[in-house]
């Protein structure tokens, strides 16, 4: 291709383009605006240095917009003097596999286009994400100096040029810049194929296991064929709604027990598969179910780092575990039993990334539906899925068996979260800021029997680059271990989310077997309560529970 030049455009800057938990996400509408996502991508090269010549790998999740943003996304790097972009074949790339590929490639860092969880089409979200060359998530430094920049930007860089064609794979040029498509899954299932036991898992499904994978319509779907159908011998028809779709389908891809609702209708129905699985938007959260028994995405944590030498690439045991803070304590009994550290995190994966790029930790995950391990720096869907395949594999024995031998040895952590979702955020602000000033008092009280032991507002210190992060969520500890968390969600895009975590342990097996809503009755009372739930949002229950 002929030389190129790259001319420069005009702009002012949006106010509202502060990265939060995971990137930058608004509605659809607002990236589409003249300048908007032009804007933030110019911001991002602005605040990177070195970059000139190096590679970045470009994908997303299928989403409605994906294709016109990989197209101007390309055109704005080819400006700013990128070498290369490695970009998945039609625009595709599920988080994991863009963070496996940067490490494969030792890449300068990647762009991320999703909005994960979040609805898709014309009038659902569209997000950017900027991740760095360890895989992860950029950290806050990079996206508040990205934040800043787009305060200022008075001009972005792009080259005029044809569209790619990203549907075909291969090379091609813009300018001086190479751009290759490549295959979407090749990559990351090569790596899955280093952690996981493929011959055991072929047997198994050889032998009779079965699976009913929903990629949700969204990125999962070419990963979950080419893997568990195609790879390993699951039966036909075992991955469903398969196809990545511009709106999902009109499905809300978050493998919940709401929005995958009848996967665990399912899994306690007499055709239950052996394991009944999902993953999110852009292929990072998992859903796991085994024939009548739904596992809370604590106690997975858990349970795969009891069993985590099970898998060949953990057969030398764990270095340590990860949690975010309202993540159940399941994870650190067998931290505990296992003589590892434990380390409780603020609530997002980008702060697991200097623990697992320090060897501290090997696993690690959230409440959400997050579990991965130091292979990556996001999580990880299908390798939790893999995991669980693998521990069914090898033990022989059902989840619901699995999931009952590690209460009967570790305890039951009975655990629920309550979203109050797109509330005023005026209440919601009042209601933390109320809470907070409220905390020192509680402490030593008593409530319906339930004496607070300490009461706080999260902080962290992140042990590596000595960094804090503060306000975290408020935090309520009962003597008997119980406990309840309060936090605003970091990631929706209209009015705001209370999330509310509630947790009690039971030790005693015989009373390991109450429905959770049950077993919590009293802390969720308590939780609607100490909180004033209802004057602060004019919600009397939550619209999420999970
Ligand atoms: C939510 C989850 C959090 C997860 C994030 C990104 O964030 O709670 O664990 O890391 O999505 O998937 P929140 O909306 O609570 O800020
Ligand atoms: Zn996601």
């Amino acid at each position: 291709m002929g030389k190129l030049r790259a001319i420069t455009i005009a702009t002012m800057p949006f106010a509202d383009q502060r990265p939060g938990t995971s990137g930058l996400r608004k509605k659809v509408e607002i990236f589409k605006q003249p300048n908007y996502l032009e804007n933030f991508v110019q911001s991002i090269f602005d605040s990177l240095e070195g970059f000139e010549g190096a590679t970045f790998v470009l994908g997303g999740d299928g989403r409605y917009y994906n294709r016109e943003a990989i197209q101007k996304i390309l055109k704005i790097a080819a400006a700013n003097g990128v070498g290369s972009i490695i970009v998945g074949q039609s625009g595709i790339l599920s988080t994991p596999a863009v963070s496996a590929l940067i490490r494969s490639l030792k890449a300068f860092g990647g762009i991320v286009l999703s909005a994960s969880h979040n609805p898709g089409g014309p009038h659902g979200d569209f997000g950017v994400k900027y991740n760095v060359a360890n895989g992860g998530p950029a950290p806050e430094k990079t996206t508040e100096a990205i934040y800043r920049r787009t305060l200022e930007i008075t001009s972005y860089r792009v080259v005029e040029t044809d569209d790619v064609d990203i549907d075909r794979i291969g090379e091609t040029t813009i300018g001086d810049m190479r751009v290759a498509i490549v295959d979407s899954v090749a990559n990351y299932q090569a790596l899955m194929q280093t952690l996981f036991d493929f011959d055991r898992i072929r047997d198994a499904f050889r032998s009779g296991l079965t699976l009913k994978f929903d990629a949700m319509s969204a990125v999962t779907g070419p990963y979950a064929r080419a893997i568990f159908e195609e790879e390993l011998g699951a039966r036909p028809g075992s991955v469903i709604n398969a196809t990545p779709l511009p709106d999902f389908g009109g499905h809300h891809p978050d493998p919940n027990l709401v929005y995958a609702r009848h996967l665990y209708d399912l899994a306690m129905s007499d055709a239950a598969p052996d394991l009944c699985a999902a993953s999110d938007g852009d292929g990072d959260r998992n859903l796991i179910i085994g024939r009548g028994r739904f596992v809370t995405p604590s106690d997975s944590l858990a349970i795969l780092a009891a069993n985590a030498t099970i898998a060949p690439g953990y057969r030398k045991g764990v270095a340590g575990i990860a949690r975010s803070m309202p993540t159940s304590g399941a994870a650190d009994r067998v931290a505990a039993k296992l003589g590892v550290p434990l380390y409780e995190t603020p609530t997002g994966w980008k702060y697991f990334g200097n623990l697992l790029d320090a060897g501290l930790v090997t696993i690690c995950g959230e409440e959400s539906a997050g579990a991965g391990s130091d292979h990556v720096r996001e999580k990880d869907g299908l390798w939790a899925v893999l995991f669980w395949l693998d521990m069914l594999a090898a033990r022989k024995e059902s989840v619901d068996a699995i999931v009952r031998q590690h209460w009967t040895s570790y305890g039951r952590n009975y655990y629920s979260r309550h979203d109050y979702e797109e509330v005023a955020s005026d209440g919601a602000h009042a209601l933390i800021d109320a809470l907070r000033d409220r905390l020192p008092t509680h402490e030593g009280k008593c409530f319906g029997g339930l004496e607070v032991a300490k009461a706080d507002d999260f902080a962290y210190h992140d042990p590596v680059d000595g960094s804090d992060s503060l306000h975290q969520g408020l935090r309520v500890m009962f003597a008997d271990g119980s406990r309840i968390v309060y936090r605003l969600s970091g990631t929706g895009t209209s009015g705001a989310t209370l999330r509310v975590y509630i947790e009690r342990y039971e030790p005693d097996p015989a009373q390991q077997y109450l429905e959770t809503q049950s077993a919590l009755a009293d802390l969720i009372a308590l939780s609607r309560e100490l909180a004033a739930i209802e004057r602060y949002t004019q919600r009397a229950a939550p619209s999420v529970i999970t």
